[in-house]
């Protein structure tokens, strides 16, 4: 396996019902890892981008959250119909998605 130019982590965290910090699992995130993984399958890009799920990233109360390497760019409120665009403009151009990035005073 070649170094990838981009990872992606997708938080799947989740916590008991009715937990003060919620989860991104409880915004849908195990249904937005499967969209990420099926958009990476299509278009065949293993070879420059890996997905991972994860644990929690830290501000549960912005997610469900994407985190992106190299870069450590955090997307925030993500569902799975923003993953072609995040593919488009940030893995593939190396464009950030300016209007899902979690704001600096969160993270
Ligand atoms: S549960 Fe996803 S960031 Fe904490």
């Amino acid at each position: 396996m070649t170094k990838p130019v981009k990872h992606l982590f997708v938080c799947t965290q989740n916590r008991p019902a009715g937990h003060p910090r919620g989860a991104c699992a409880q915004k849908g995130s195990s249904e937005l890892l499967q969209t990420f993984w099926q958009e990476l399958q299509k278009r065949n890009a293993y070879d420059r981008i890996a997905i991972t799920y994860s644990g929690c990233l830290g501000p549960c109360d912005q997610g469900a959250n994407v985190l992106v390497y190299p870069e450590g760019i955090l997307y925030g409120g993500v569902t799975k119909e923003d993953v072609v665009e995040i593919f488009d403009s940030h893995l593939i151009n190396d464009i950030p998605v300016e209007r899902l990035r979690v704001p600096a005073t969160a993270w």
